[in-house]
C-alpha cells in the first residue's frame, strides 16, 4: 500500500471511487477536469497494486487550500488510510506554505467531522443548503499555528 500522486490514467478508477463513497458523487468528466484543467489541484491515492482504495482532491492556493474532496473505499475504512492522505495533505501545504486550509462537510456527516477534527480542523462556519438535497455544510478549517 503506497501513496502516491494520480496521473489521467487514473481518471476512470477514481470516478468509480467517487460512485461507490458518494451518492451525489462528482461525474467522471469533473474528475477529469480537475486533472487535466488548469484549477490548482493536486490529487493523492492510497493504492494497493492497480486498486485505488482512497483518494484526496485539493486545491493548493498558497497561502490557502482547500481539500474538495476526500475519500475511502468502504471495505477499505477504521484501517488508517484517510490519515494517510490527510498527513500527505499537511506535509505537502508545509512545503508550499499553506497555512490555511479550509473545507465542506455535511452536517450529518459525522466520520468526516471526526477525522478533521483529529487533524486540527475546527468547526468554522456553516453553509445553509450547501448540498443539492438540501443539506447544510459545516465549513472546517485548520490554521498552521494553531490560532482561530
Ligand atoms: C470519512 C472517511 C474518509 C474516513 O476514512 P478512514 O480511512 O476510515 O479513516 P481513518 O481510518 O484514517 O480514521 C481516522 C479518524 O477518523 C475518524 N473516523 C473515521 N471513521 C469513523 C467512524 N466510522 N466513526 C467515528 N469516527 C471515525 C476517527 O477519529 C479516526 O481516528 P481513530 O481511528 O483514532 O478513532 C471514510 O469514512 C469515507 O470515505 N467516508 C465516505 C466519504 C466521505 O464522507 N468523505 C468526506 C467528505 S467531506
Amino acid at each position: 500500500m503506497l501513496i502516491r500522486r494520480a496521473c489521467e490514467a487514473d481518471i476512470d478508477r477514481i470516478a468509480q471511487l467517487e460512485t461507490i463513497c458518494f451518492d451525489d458523487s462528482w461525474s467522471r468528466e469533473m474528475v477529469a477536469a480537475e486533472l487535466r484543467g488548469t484549477n490548482p489541484s493536486v490529487c493523492y491515492l492510497v493504492v494497493e497494486g492497480e486498486e485505488i482504495l482512497g483518494y484526496a482532491m485539493i486545491w493548493f492556493v498558497p497561502p490557502e487550500g482547500e481539500i474538495c474532496n476526500l475519500a475511502v473505499h468502504p471495505d477499505f475504512r477504521r484501517r488508517g488510510l484517510a490519515s494517510l492522505l490527510m498527513e500527505a495533505i499537511l506535509c505537502e501545504s508545509a512545503e508550499r506554505g499553506v497555512d490555511k486550509l479550509s473545507l465542506e462537510v455535511r452536517e450529518s456527516n459525522a466520520e468526516a467531522q471526526a477525522l478533521y477534527s483529529k487533524f486540527g480542523f475546527k468547526i468554522a462556519g456553516r453553509r445553509p443548503e450547501y448540498y443539492r438535497d438540501g443539506e447544510d455544510a459545516f465549513v472546517m478549517r485548520r490554521y498552521a499555528e494553531g490560532g482561530y
